[in-house]
């Protein structure tokens, strides 16, 4: 039985743009670790980080309490600091540059390819410079990135290579998984995405010394955590580099495997509801990004290009659907304006996209009359003089 869902994304809208999934399994498991003695470092955080290493085949898993937090832990584990700069791309959420910022580096945008928003390799190969010490890149709307093309790029300069997954978890690219294709993973656990937490976060990696290092800085920068010292028999403990309280509680991981069980069905419907507005909007003003043959794209969100966006977003909005745009790009943002000196004209791949760019309502729990509906609305909203 599925409890009512608050609407939380898309303001007043009867249809939000995403939404979790909770069932009786789900508050089970977290009752069952709200009576086990253990709220925070205990086994259910073990269990989580083992269950989605297992979904995706990294070797190791880190669980943090967001995204944003899993992005900063790979970045400050790979050594990011003053002096140094990460190539990155404009079309993402705020977090997968702040964490450069965070340790004190630069974050320099390079453009993306204009069929799927991806991070365009040749641009980030241009943007590469002595300083540059990382790329990451933003897997969009659930398509893996050409991470091949990538690879190369980053074994060629000698950089180290950092996915933000946030949107990704399930996709894959070439036959293989979301969470092996760069030295180290992001994913995100918010409500809209895939599977939640609450709020919550994974750093994956195969490199046991980044794990160690993530792993630490999770939690103070401290060599071992409260747990450990217990079954040791010890209070000693070595503060070895400066750490974060980035921990994920008990009760957040129970829900997170309890969430994972369902997400293979989840994954399909998602792909079913993304096929049927392919078909629907086939022939139509909007335009669906595109997917490269080579990937399997997890459909975190439905992005199109439309005409007239932002009319379209008004009457959309005023027709009870809860679409939204991802993103601004990141360098338009008044503070990255302001303290780097950036501004229109550095990607204009990304700045064209960003005025026609309308993410349309997408989550498991909805059906293929919803999705009629946002087609039969944006129809309307296209036809509309507004
Ligand atoms: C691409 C991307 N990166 C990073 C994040 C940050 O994740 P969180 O909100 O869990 O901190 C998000 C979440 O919105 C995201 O969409």
């Amino acid at each position: 039985m599925s409890r009512p869902q608050p609407d939380d994304h898309g303001a007043s809208a009867s249809l939000p743009y995403g939404r979790q999934e909770i069932d009786e399994t789900d508050i089970a498991a977290v009752e069952a670790v709200l009576g086990s003695g253990w709220l925070t470092t205990g086994p259910a955080v073990a269990r989580f980080e083992a269950a989605v290493a297992r979904f995706t085949g990294a070797a190791r898993a880190v669980a943090v309490n967001s995204g944003t937090a899993a992005l900063h832990v790979a970045a400050a584990a790979l050594g990011l600091g003053p002096g140094d700069e990460a190539v990155t791309s404009p079309l993402t959420f705020a977090a997968t540059a702040n964490c450069v910022v965070y340790c004190g580096a630069v974050p320099v945008f390079a453009d993306v390819l204009p069929e799927s928003l991806l991070l365009d390799p040749a641009a980030a190969e241009r943007a590469i410079t002595p300083r540059t010490k990382a790329i990451i890149a933003v897997d969009y709307a659930g398509q893996p990135c050409d991470w091949d093309a990538l690879r190369r790029l980053a074994d060629r300069h000698g950089l180290a290579l950092v996915a933000d997954a946030c949107h990704a978890l399930g996709g894959r690219y070439k036959g293989r998984d979301v969470g092996r294709l760069a030295d180290v993973t992001a994913l995100s656990f918010h409500p809209v995405k895939h599977i939640t937490t609450g709020e919550g976060g994974m750093a994956l990696t195969d490199d046991p010394d980044l794990d160690r290092r993530m792993r630490a800085l999770r939690n103070h920068g401290i060599d071992q955590d409260f747990r450990q010292r217990e079954q040791a028999g010890s209070w000693r403990y070595a503060m070895t580099m400066l750490g974060f309280n980035y921990r994920l509680s008990d009760m957040a991981c129970a829900l997170g495997e309890s969430q994972l069980a369902r997400l293979p069905g989840w994954l399909e419907t998602r792909r079913e509801l993304a096929g049927l507005y392919d078909r629907l909007l086939a022939g139509t003003p909007a335009r669906p990004l595109e997917t490269a043959a080579d990937r399997e794209h997890a459909r975190h969100l439905y992005v199109v290009r439309v005409p007239r966006r932002d009319a379209v977003f008004r009457a959309m909005r005023a027709q009870g659907i809860g679409v939204n745009v991802h993103y601004l790009p990141v360098h338009l943002h008044p503070y990255y304006r302001e303290r780097f000196g950036l501004g229109p004209g550095l990607c204009p791949v990304a700045e064209a996209a960003a005025e026609e760019i309308l993410t349309l309502p997408l989550f498991p729990a909805m059906t293929p009359d919803d999705v009629r509906r946002v087609a039969d609305a944006l129809a309307r909203a296209l036809a509309s003089r507004d």
